[in-house]
């Protein structure tokens, strides 16, 4: 089973390391061999060979069973033009191996839901929701756009656009998860406004005679917003296009207490995928070894599970995540939340999880 690391920038060579630790102690617990290839993407990619997504390393993914991707992305790269900055390598490869669903799981132990941001009485039950984020289409690939001056003054423009079968696809993908867990599925749109909305809202509506079994419900992305913070227990399945997705999945970042926390599948219509934290590249303290592992570790067991079909070794991942940090040892990220808990560096919470596992 062969996996390509795409460790980027910033912090992401630093979680990449901790997930591949983890990933090797799991196939030796559960006897499965695993392969590792090393790719760049990114800033380091730019720097290397002037493009953001070199085209070895796209080849090479399309090779693999599944890719394992850290982080793109600082400041040394912010002034270059939109197609080579680092974002461009990342938007680039989810397009071009049509990675259209976006899943972002939002999981609270109830045992450690001091964690959140939100007061106590609010997540004190644990949290547990997922993102289904449509990937590859809305305004961030919508065409036209650009800037240019008219009537002497700059306009920037970008484009909002899908089409129904975008749609219908992610939608299944909404309803199938929804079908695996407590069945419920709530839509965000903005049909209150927005062209794309009406018709996002219908296709969803149509798809839902598929899956009677599920219950369906529609939210404008605003009041999704604030329900997330204000109850953020009464969702299971959250279905958005990739904008709304984008920005509703940094806010559950802080109901489970950090965006270090936090992974993400990226899948097709194949079981191949591409797994990588929520998290950016985080320049202010890449290279200290401060980083939270977590998050790709996380992303780790969802690639075991969605991509190599090894649930044991993913819900071992898991477990191991959860007694780690029950067992009061976290990054600097999460300590702030509770007196008594241990400040450990990325690397030894990486070595913590993989004893445990
Ligand atoms: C994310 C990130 C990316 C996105 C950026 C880095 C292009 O914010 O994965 O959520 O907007 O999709
Ligand atoms: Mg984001």
């Amino acid at each position: 089973m062969k996996i390509v690391l795409l460790p980027g920038d910033g912090i992401g060579p630093e979680v990449v390391a901790e997930a591949v630790k983890v990933l090797k102690a799991s196939s030796a617990r559960f006897k499965f061999t695993l392969e590792f290839d090393e790719a760049l993407i990114g800033g380091c990619a730019y720097a290397a060979t002037g493009e953001a997504l070199p085209a070895r390393t796209l080849d090479l993914c399309r090779q693999a069973q599944a890719v394992l991707l850290g982080a793109v992305g600082g400041p040394a790269w912010d002034h270059l033009p939109a197609e080579k900055r680092p974002e461009a390598g990342l938007l680039k490869i989810r397009k071009e191996l049509s990675l259209f669903a976006n899943i972002r799981p939002t999981l609270l132990y109830p045992e450690l839901s001091f964690l959140s941001c939100l007061r106590p009485d609010l997540t004190a039950g644990g949290v547990d929701f997922a993102i289904v984020r449509e990937l590859t289409g809305d305004v961030y690939f919508g065409r036209p756009a650009g800037l240019e001056v008219r009537s002497g003054l700059r306009h920037a423009f970008n484009n909002m656009i899908y089409n129904e079968e975008e749609i219908r696809r992610i939608a299944q993908v909404g309803f199938r998860l929804a079908r695996s867990r407590r069945k419920k599925l709530c839509s965000v749109d903005k049909a209150n406004v927005l062209e794309v909305s009406r018709l996002w809202r219908s296709v969803v509506n149509e798809t839902a005679a598929g899956y009677p079994d599920v219950a369906l419900s529609h939210m404008y992305v605003d009041n999704a917003a604030m329900q997330l913070v204000l109850d953020p227990v009464q969702f299971d399945v959250l279905l958005t296009g990739n904008l709304f997705g984008d920005i509703l999945s940094d806010e559950s970042a802080a109901v489970a207490g950090s965006l270090g926390l936090q992974a993400s599948a990226s899948l097709g219509d194949s079981s191949f995928g591409l797994y990588e934290p929520v998290h950016g590249s985080a320049p202010d303290i890449a290279g200290q070894n401060k980083a939270n592992p977590v998050g790709c570790v996380l992303s780790a067991a969802m690639l075991l599970r969605f991509s190599l079909g090894q649930e044991q070794a993913a819900s071992a991942i898991e477990q191991a995540v959860r007694d780690v940090l029950k067992s009061g040892r976290c990054t600097g990220d999460l300590a702030r939340k509770q007196a008594g808990m241990e400040i450990v560096s990325c690397s030894a919470l990486g070595d913590l999880i993989a004893q445990a596992v």
